[in-house]
């Protein structure tokens, strides 16, 4: 008993099972189809893929605390159907706490329909770049774009000029990307490809460059737009009109304050 005066503490086993990350968020399950494209409004489509997968973002954190050796917990409710008692299992597999989880009967376990199409495409930057970067980041990219320095550092290469850009690019290729971009400032980029793996050099137009801090973050952000909105358009075509918008990011001063709009640009480009 404790002496009278001093706060009742809590015993031994009950401090144990205190949980150090407690979660208030979401449990949701994914039911994951991957198909070779959207299917269009009212369309139905074969697949090639479909699993079921427990997601949500608060569980999602979770799990991970709970795998890195955290003590968790989670706040949340799941319907009393099928996919909550299963998450419920799934919760118990990661040794998450399941006193504060909930089930009713009122609402159904939430679901997300994710349709993954194989037109998805990564684009890695490597920047800062290292020389021993996960060999995994070469195989994962549908197209790594990097800057000249940054080529320099993976490859060991010395990449001074279209030529030497082409030597270092078929190195990163060899490491499994399927495509290589590598940025050359004024002198526009070289690319190539596991289609066609011999090197192209795609200059840009000569202009008065007033400020090229942040060119190659231009370059980037317009390719991802052609990839994601103008999946047809040639690699080079692509990469032409990435040029061009970079090119005009280094005629005005600072970074996203030099960053063209749609509206500034040549109709041509969209
Ligand atoms: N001096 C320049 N004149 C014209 N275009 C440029 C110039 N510098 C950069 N660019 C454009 O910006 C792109 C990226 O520039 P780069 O200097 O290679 O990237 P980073 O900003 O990563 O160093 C180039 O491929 C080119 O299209
Ligand atoms: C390439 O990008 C890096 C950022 O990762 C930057 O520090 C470097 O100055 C750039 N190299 C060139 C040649 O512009
Ligand atoms: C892209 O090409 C495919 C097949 O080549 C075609 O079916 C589709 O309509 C084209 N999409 C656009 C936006 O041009």
């Amino acid at each position: 008993m404790a002496a009278s005066g001093e706060p009742a503490r809590p015993r031994q086993e009950e401090v144990a099972a205190a949980a150090a990350v407690v979660v208030v968020g979401s449990c949701m399950t994914d039911l994951v189809s991957l198909t070779p494209r959207l299917p269009k409004t009212g369309e139905t489509i074969h697949g090639h893929k479909f699993f079921i997968g427990f997601g949500g973002k608060g569980a999602n954190q979770c799990v991970q605390a709970a795998r890195l050796g955290a003590k968790t917990s989670i706040v949340c409710k799941v319907g009393k159907d099928s996919f909550g008692n299963d998450y419920i299992e799934n919760l118990k597999q990661n040794h998450i706490s399941t006193e504060f989880t909930y089930q009713t009967r009122d609402a159904a376990t939430g679901a997300a329909s994710i349709i993954v199409d194989d037109e998805v495409k990564t684009l890695f930057n490597p920047a800062p770049a290292i020389a021993d970067l996960d060999p995994r980041f070469y195989t994962l990219s549908s197209v790594f774009c990097c800057n000249e320095s940054e080529a320099e550092i993976l490859t060991g290469l010395v990449v001074n000029s279209p030529t030497e850009a082409g030597k270092a690019a078929l190195v990163l290729l060899e490491r499994g990307c399927q495509v290589v971009v590598i940025t050359l400032g004024a002198s526009g980029c070289v690319t190539l490809s596991q289609a066609e793996p011999v090197p192209k050099h795609i200059p840009t137009e000569a202009v008065k460059a007033v400020d090229t801090t942040g060119a190659g973050d231009s370059f980037v952000g317009a390719l991802a737009f052609y990839l994601a909105y103008y999946p047809n358009l040639s690699l080079e075509e692509m990469l032409k009109r990435s040029n061009f918008i970079a090119t005009v990011s280094v005629q005005a001063a600072g970074t996203q304050s030099s960053y063209p709009y749609k509206r500034d640009l040549p109709l041509a480009l969209f």
